[in-house]
C-alpha cells in the first residue's frame, strides 16, 4: 500500500527550538520583560510573525508595525547566527535511522514546516537533497493550525492525505495534521500532544516495524 511521509523540521529532525529561544529571550530582555522556557512552548510550530505577537502579549507590550517590522528582522538576525554554527551533529536521534527506513522501504517524504529558514537549515545538517520536497514557511500562505502546510506536502508526494503520515512535535502541527486528514504521530510529550494519533518521546522509540503497521493502517 502507498504511503508517504511529512516531516515537521524544528523539534523533530534537528532541535532549533532553544535557538529560536535565545534569541526571543533575547528580544524581551531588550524590552524589559522575562520570557522563560514555559513561554517558548508557545511559539513551537507557529509562526514567525505569530510568535512576536504572542511575545508582546506575555510582555504586555503594544508596538507600531513599523517596530514590529524591526524586532522581526533583527530577532531572525540574530537566530540566523545560531543557524550558521550548525552542522549534522544537530540531527536529532533517530532522524537518520528512520529516513535510511524509509529509503529502504521505498516510501517518499518532504519537508512540511512552519520556517522560513527551513531550506537553509537543511543544508547546514546535510539533509536538504534528501527530500523529495520541500513545503516551508515561504510557500504557505497559512500557518499551523491550518492544513495547509501538509496539504500541500500531499500533493507533492503525489498521494491523497489520508496516505500521509505526519510527524510533529507541535500542537498546532498536530492539529493541522489531523485536519488534513492525515496519519499524525506525536513526537515529544504525549499528554502534551494527546491529539496525535500515535506518540513517542522520541524518534529513538519508534518500533522497528512501525512504518509497516502504518502501510496496513492506511489499507483499512
Ligand atoms: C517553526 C518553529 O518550525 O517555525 C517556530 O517551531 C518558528 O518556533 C517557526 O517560529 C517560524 O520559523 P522561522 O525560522 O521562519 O522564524
Ligand atoms: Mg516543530
Amino acid at each position: 500500500n502507498k504511503i508517504g511521509v511529512i516531516f515537521d523540521l524544528d523539534g523533530v529532525i534537528v532541535d532549533t527550538a532553544k535557538y529560536h529561544f535565545l534569541a526571543w529571550k533575547d528580544l524581551a530582555d531588550h524590552l524589559g520583560f522575562e520570557f522563560t522556557e514555559a513561554h517558548n512552548e508557545l511559539l513551537k510550530g507557529v509562526s514567525r510573525v505569530r510568535s512576536l505577537e504572542i511575545l508582546l502579549d506575555i510582555g504586555n507590550i503594544e508596538l507600531s508595525e513599523e517596530k514590529k517590522q524591526e524586532y522581526l528582522v533583527s530577532k531572525n538576525d540574530h537566530y540566523l547566527e545560531y543557524i550558521y554554527k550548525m552542522g549534522p551533529e544537530e540531527i536529532l536521534p533517530g532522524a537518520n535511522e528512520l529516513l535510511n527506513t524509509l529509503d529502504a522501504l521505498g516510501i517518499p517524504y518532504v519537508l512540511g514546516s512552519a520556517s522560513k529558514n527551513a531550506p537553509l537549515i537543511l543544508k547546514q545538517v546535510g539533509l536538504f537533497n534528501r527530500f523529495a520536497g520541500i513545503v516551508d514557511g515561504n510557500s504557505v500562505s497559512k500557518a499551523k493550525p491550518d492544513p495547509e502546510v501538509f496539504l500541500i506536502g500531499a500533493q507533492k508526494l503525489h498521494l491523497l492525505p489520508e496516505q500521509c503520515v505526519v510527524f510533529e512535535d507541535a500542537i498546532a502541527g498536530v492539529e493541522a495534521a489531523n485536519r488534513a486528514h492525515m496519519i499524525s504521530v506525536g513526537i515529544g510529550d504525549a499528554k502534551t500532544l494527546h491529539e496525535a494519533d500515535f506518540n513517542f518521546n522520541s524518534l529513538t522509540e519508534i518500533p522497528d516495524n512501525f512504518i509497516e503497521i502504518l502501510m496496513r493502517k492506511t489499507a483499512e
